[in-house]
């Protein structure tokens, strides 16, 4: 692995004004200097469909590889229906086949939830932790990122003007940039 250490971050939101795209670009400028973040977008993956593995959709190829050459992967999800997102489960799905060949294999994660709701999108996060054990992806277990209230933490512009949330993604993100080093 080269500095800085190429990470890719996923967003579980299509909205354009998403506040979880927001959270993301806020952490983008937090990384420290051994880390470069870069947004790979999934709202183009076709859905996975195993009839199409002999023979696999362009998308589904390029994400496989990105997903293959960074040396890790920073998760940022809202919660749907206390669970995560479809979008993001289906790049899950896409990046995790055939079998075997699972893109995620090993690649060092953290997970931010984030809801307008208090709960931070608790559910959502530990759904998501599920599938990544089970595709035996080291996650960032501590500092946790349940961002609540996350419709009142941005001015206009989309820029984070919470301190305290700044603080807590600060630690969060130099805790996950030791956890890569050490994969
Ligand atoms: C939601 N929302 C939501 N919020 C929450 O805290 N727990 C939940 O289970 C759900 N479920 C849910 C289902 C569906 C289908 C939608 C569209 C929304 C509300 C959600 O947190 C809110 O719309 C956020 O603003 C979505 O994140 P983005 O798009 O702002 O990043």
């Amino acid at each position: 692995m080269n500095l800085p250490r190429d990470i890719v971050v996923l967003i579980g939101s299509l909205r354009k004004e998403s506040f979880t795209r927001k959270l993301a670009k806020a952490v983008l400028g937090l990384m420290p200097e051994t880390m470069k973040g870069t947004i790979v977008e999934i709202g183009d993956l076709p859905f996975y469909n195993q009839d199409d593995e002999p023979n696999p959709p362009a998308q589904w190829v390029a994400f496989r590889d990105r997903i293959r050459k960074c040396d890790g992967v920073l998760f940022f999800t809202p919660e749907y229906n206390r669970s995560v997102p479809g979008v993001l489960k289906n790049a899950i799905e896409v990046g995790s086949r055939p079998p075997g060949k699972s893109a995620w294999d090993g690649k060092p994660a953290a997970i931010v939830s984030a809801s307008p709701g208090t709960m931070g999108g608790f559910g959502a996060n530990h759904h998501l932790r599920q599938s990544l054990v089970a595709l035996n992806v080291p996650t960032l277990a501590a500092p946790e990122a349940y961002i609540g209230g996350v419709a009142k933490l941005f001015d206009e512009s989309g820029k984070l003007i919470n301190d305290d949330t700044r603080a807590l993604l600060q630690k969060f993100v130099t805790a996950y940039a030791a956890l890569v080093e050490r994969h």
